[in-house]
């Protein structure tokens, strides 16, 4: 794991858009995207850059189960105002919250990771190591599922609701090994509150109960952090 230093989320945010940069000059054209607070300065450099997605696609990491497009809680509320609006791609990929059938919905999104490979994949880090919805105990070859969130999850998300009993219970995420799948990987920490899981899945051992630790397996990966989530790297 490549891990580069930085001040502030800002400064995070304009080393983010070079990894995207020089990934774009690489010929890279699937993105795997994430939502939440972490990824918002990177988002907000990429748009105000002049890089070209007209001929990318994506593929987003998750979406609550229940919540639809015009929710400004969903995920593909988060990705339109965030991005997509301002930055149009060939097409945008995320799982329907509000399918009748989420059998049926897992299928399909399994079917969309299948037919685009990620070049890219961007991630947060949740406080329990989580990485998309994959909460501790995850299987690390596991694909697209409906997932139930633990309480840990659901707190730390209760900030963009009004209240904790308004948020989702239930989640469809992209497997631990879908995201192994992806030719590179780009991970974002900030703040305290990510310390914790940033020194265990830099330097703990590779285990289940920290998800985001298989990362240590995988060949090319970039972690962003600053001062206060490397606070307990060794
Ligand atoms: C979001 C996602 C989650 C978040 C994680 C950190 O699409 O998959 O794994 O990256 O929960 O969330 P924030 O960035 O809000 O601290």
């Amino acid at each position: 794991m490549k891990v580069i230093r930085v001040a502030n989320e800002n400064d995070g945010g304009k080393e983010a858009l070079k990894v995207f940069e020089a990934a774009l000059a690489n010929g890279a054209r699937t993105f795997g995207l994430a939502t939440g607070g972490t990824p918002e300065t990177t988002y907000k450099e990429l748009v105000a850059s002049d890089l070209d997605f007209s001929r990318c696609t994506s593929v987003n990491l998750d979406e609550y189960v229940g919540l639809g497009p015009d929710d400004p809680q969903s995920y593909n509320y988060y990705m339109r105002t965030r991005l997509f609006d301002a930055k149009p791609f060939k097409a945008n990929y995320l799982p329907d919250g509000l399918a009748a059938d989420p059998d049926a919905e897992v299928a399909r999104y399994n079917e969309v990771i299948a037919a685009h490979p990620v070049d890219l994949q961007l991630l947060g880090i949740g406080r329990n190591g989580h990485i998309g919805f994959n909460e501790p105990g995850s299987p690390v070859d596991g694909k697209v599922r409906k997932i139930k969130l633990t309480e840990s999850t659901i707190e730390a998300n209760a900030r963009y609701f009004d209240n904790e009993a308004d948020v989702p219970q239930y989640a469809y995420s992209m497997g631990i090994g879908q995201i192994m799948a992806a030719k590179q990987i780009l991970l974002e920490a900030f703040g305290d509150k990510k310390a914790d899981a940033i020194a265990a899945m830099v330097d703990g051992p590779v285990t289940p109960e920290v998800p985001a630790s298989i990362l240590q397996r995988h060949p090319n990966v970039t972690v962003i952090v600053d001062e206060a989530a490397a606070a307990k790297l060794k």
